[in-house]
């Protein structure tokens, strides 16, 4: 038998993991709130031989992240609904037999709109969205969406990948390099889904024209380095609403940690973290 005997453990399994922030905001989470838990980020390339071994070691819950978070699905026991429509888990709980999986990722994106923007439904009811870009980012931000009554386009280099995203969420698509011609506000949300503009990969552009924002538009980037992207500043420059990328990685962490544990989660004290880990001695404040 083997048995955590002074701590529960929690950790983050993926290939490479070494530069995950969630230790850091799940340790602070833990800390704040006086668990004694512990969250690791492990290594993990064989999921049919180690996800028993973890089971076995005593982690009782564990997030996914790449390469694993489409494929792990046929190890599970259980998977939601969400992340059956989704295609992807990124929460795993030890249950009797097994791992359940679940996916946080379109709950922070829903968490991360109401939080900045508002949290009555009716607001986001029927609301225009473009989600740009269409790969895993992607499918969680339409599933948000669409949960909160968006009406959604979308929009990818690749054409056929958005009419394959846009047969799975029943949503219209519009070619890539067209954006530039629609007119600002055609659009009331705005979703960066690509990893264009991030911190050593294409830092100084953005897939969105910035013609498209005005005030009252609502932008969101799934990229949290650097805070300030260049869409977001674009956004910004013109009046729009912005959401900025951390929001929903906090969401999703603060889900995970909620299901794990029971309890809420110490929001701001996460967001500390990631903002010290991320930000500290670099750019830009809210
Ligand atoms: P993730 O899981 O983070 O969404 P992904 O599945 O690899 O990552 O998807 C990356 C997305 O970024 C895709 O929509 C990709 O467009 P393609 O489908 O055409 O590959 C988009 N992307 C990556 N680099 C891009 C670039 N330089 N310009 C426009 N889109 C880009």
């Amino acid at each position: 038998m083997i048995r955590p005997a002074q701590e529960r453990l929690f950790g983050v399994i993926g290939y490479p993991v070494g530069h995950s922030l969630s230790p850091l905001m799940m340790n602070r989470a833990f800390e704040v709130c006086g668990l004694k838990c512990r969250y690791l980020a492990m290594e993990v390339t064989d999921l049919k031989e180690d996800l028993p071994i973890l089971a076995r070691v005593g982690f009782e819950g564990l997030s996914v992240t790449v390469p694993h978070k489409e494929r792990i699905i046929e190890f599970l026991v259980k998977v939601d609904q969400e992340a059956e429509a989704i295609g992807a888990v990124n929460t795993l709980k030890r249950c009797e037999n097994g791992w359940e999986g679940r996916n946080t990722d379109w709950i922070g994106v829903v968490k991360a709109l109401e939080s900045a923007v508002s949290s009555d439904k009716n607001f986001w009811f029927g609301k225009k969205a473009l989600v740009v870009g269409a790969g895993g980012a992607a499918r969680a931000v339409c599933h948000a969406l669409k949960k909160m009554g968006m009406v959604i386009t979308i929009s990818n280099r690749t054409y056929e990948k958005a009419e394959t995203l846009s047969r799975d969420f029943s949503c219209d698509v519009v070619p890539f390099d067209s954006l530039g011609n629609f007119s600002p506000g055609t659009w009331d949300v705005i979703v960066q889904t690509t990893s264009v503009g991030m911190k050593g990969y294409a830092e100084t552009s953005s897939p969105v024209p910035p013609t498209v924002f005005a005030p009252g538009v609502i932008a969101m980037d799934v990229v949290y380095t650097p805070r300030w992207t260049v869409f977001l500043s674009g956004a910004k420059e013109r009046g729009a609403t912005v959401v900025f990328g951390l929001e929903m990685l906090l969401y999703q962490g603060v889900a995970q940690f909620e299901w794990w544990l029971g309890v809420p989660a110490p929001v701001e004290a996460m967001r500390k973290a990631l903002e010290e880990a991320l930000y500290v001695n670099s750019e830009g404040k809210r």
